[in-house]
C-alpha cells in the first residue's frame, strides 16, 4: 500500500522510495537480494522502518566455518554485481594471511581462505580481518546505527561507545553493507536498551582476567538481557570493559551492558528499567574453576582475544623482561595495529623472545588440529570458553602475568 510520503508498507514496515527501487531490482539482482534479506528480518522482528548504517563488520570469514558452500554463495553474490556502499570490514579469518606457512598451517587451507578474502574484496569489503574495528579507526559515534557481527565487537560498540547494533549474522551484515541499511528493531530502538538485570559487584577486580571472570558469571546468569553494573565505577579501564563484554557475549548472549557512571548511556540518564532482577557477585573463583581446566603442559600461550591493542602488546613485552619463551607465544591483532607495534619496536622485541605478533586470524576459528598443540594458556575468558569445543584444546586461564610466566616456563604455575 502506498502512503502520501511515497513510502510502501510491508506489514508494519515502511520503505523509502530508494528502498522500494532496490526491492524492485532497479539496482540489479545483487542489491535486490540484499534488501530482501533486510526486509525479511524487519518483518520477522516487527520493524517499522530501515535505518542507514555508518559501518558494517561482516562475520563468516574463516574457511573452516564457511566451507565451499559459503564461498560459492559469496562468489554468486559478487557475480550479481553486489558491492558494499558503506565502510565494511571482516571478522578474523582462520589463518594469518601472510605468516600461515611459518606457523605450519596447510597450503590447502590457506588457499581456500585466500579465496574467501578475494570473494569479499570483489564485494567491496575491506580485507582487514579483525574483531576490534574500534582499534583500527572505526569508532562509531554515540547513537550511530551500525551493523556489526562479531559478538565482542557488538558488545563494545553498544556498551562502551554507545553505538547501536544488533548482533548480525554473516548474510545480514553483508546485506547491510550492500544496501547501507538495517531494519530498526532490537538494540536500534531506545526502549530495548534499558537494563533489566542489576549486577552488584562486591569483589575486587585486579586484572583483565578478573573482568573476564566476572563477565563469565554474569553472562551465564543474564542470557540475552541487558545488565547494569554497580560497584565497579572506579575500576574499569577500556581493557577491562573489552574483556567484560567479550566474556558476557560468550558465556551468555549479552550484546549491551551499562556500568553506572562509566558507560555513555549510563552517564547520560536512567538506563535501569523500573522492573528488574538483581544479581550479586562476590566471588570470582567459580569462574576460574570453570575456565581454568587444562591438565597438560602449556605448549601455546595466546594473547589478543579480542584482538590486542598496542598497549596490550607492550604489556606482554614488558612482562617478558627480555626472557625467551619455551612455549609458542602468539599475540593476535589487526594488521594496522601490528604495523604500529612494529614501528614502536614491539614486534622485534616479541620475536626476540621467540613470540609472534599475528594478524588477520583468531585461534578459535583456525584449523588448530593441523598444528598439534594440546594446551593453551590465555587471559581471555572468551577464548577459554570457546577453545575446548571449537579448537579441541585444553585451557589454562589466568592473568596476563601468569600467562607470560607460563610462556617462559612452558608450564602453568599452580597457585
Ligand atoms: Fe576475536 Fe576470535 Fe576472540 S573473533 S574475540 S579473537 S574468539
Amino acid at each position: 500500500m502506498s502512503t502520501e510520503l511515497g513510502c510502501v508498507e510491508h506489514d508494519t514496515l515502511s520503505l523509502s522510495p530508494e528502498e522500494q527501487a532496490m526491492l524492485a531490482g532497479e539496482e540489479g539482482p545483487g542489491v535486490r537480494k540484499a534488501i530482501e534479506i533486510i526486509v525479511a528480518l524487519g518483518r520477522i522482528y516487527g520493524a517499522r522502518r530501515l535505518v542507514p548504517v555508518g559501518s558494517v563488520q561482516v562475520a563468516g570469514v574463516s574457511y573452516r566455518n564457511l566451507g565451499e558452500a559459503g564461498l560459492r554463495f559469496l562468489r554468486e553474490w559478487a557475480d550479481q554485481g553486489a558491492r558494499a556502499r558503506v565502510p565494511a570490514l571482516l571478522n578474523p579469518a582462520g589463518v594469518d594471511l601472510r605468516a600461515w606457512r611459518a606457523l605450519g598451517f596447510s597450503e590447502e587451507f590457506a588457499a581456500r581462505q585466500a579465496a574467501v578474502i578475494e570473494a569479499y574484496a570483489r564485494l567491496g569489503v575491506d580485507a582487514t580481518c579483525t574483531c576490534t574495528p574500534y582499534l583500527v579507526g572505526n569508532r562509531p559515534r554515540l547513537g550511530e546505527h551500525i551493523a556489526w557481527a562479531e559478538s565482542s565487537a557488538v558488545s563494545y560498540a553498544n556498551s562502551v561507545l554507545g553505538a547501536r547494533t544488533n548482533r548480525e549474522g554473516g548474510p545480514s551484515a553483508l546485506a547491510a553493507a550492500i544496501t547501507g541499511r538495517t531494519a530498526a528493531y532490537g538494540l536500534h530502538l531506545a526502549e530495548n536498551r534499558r537494563a533489566t538485570l542489576r549486577v552488584e559487584v562486591r569483589c575486587a577486580l585486579r586484572s583483565v582476567a578478573d573482568f573476564g571472570a566476572l563477565g563469565h558469571l554474569v553472562g551465564r546468569a543474564a542470557g540475552n538481557r541487558v545488565p547494569y553494573f554497580v560497584g565497579i565505577e572506579d575500576a574499569p579501564s577500556e581493557l577491562g570493559l573489552k574483556a567484560l563484554g567479550a566474556a558476557m557475549a560468550s558465556s551468555g548472549a549479552v550484546a549491551l551492558y551499562h556500568v553506572a557512571g562509566v558507560t555513555p548511556e549510563a552517564r547520560a540518564g536512567q538506563v535501569l528499567a523500573h522492573t528488574h532482577e538483581r544479581l550479586v557477585v562476590d566471588d570470582l573463583r567459580p569462574a576460574y574453576a570453570a575456565l581454568d581446566t587444562g591438565s597438560q603442559p602449556v605448549d601455546l600461550v595466546w594473547f589478543g582475544c579480542p584482538h590486542a591493542g598496542l598497549e596490550e602488546i607492550a604489556e606482554v613485552v614488558r612482562l617478558l623482561r627480555g626472557r625467551r619463551a619455551k612455549a609458542a607465544l602468539w599475540v593476535t591483532t589487526a594488521r594496522r595495529v601490528r604495523d604500529r607495534a612494529a614501528s614502536a619496536g614491539l614486534v622485534a622485541a616479541l620475536e626476540a623472545a621467540g613470540g609472534r605478533v599475528l594478524t588477520d586470524m583468531c585461534v578459535v576459528v583456525a584449523p588448530m588440529q593441523e598444528l598439534g598443540f594440546r594446551c593453551v594458556a590465555t587471559p581471555s575468558a572468551k577464548g577459554a570458553t570457546y577453545l575446548p569445543g571449537h579448537a579441541g584444546l585444553q585451557v589454562r586461564f589466568g592473568s596476563v602475568e601468569e600467562c607470560v610466566e607460563a610462556a617462559v616456563r612452558g608450564a602453568w604455575a599452580e597457585s
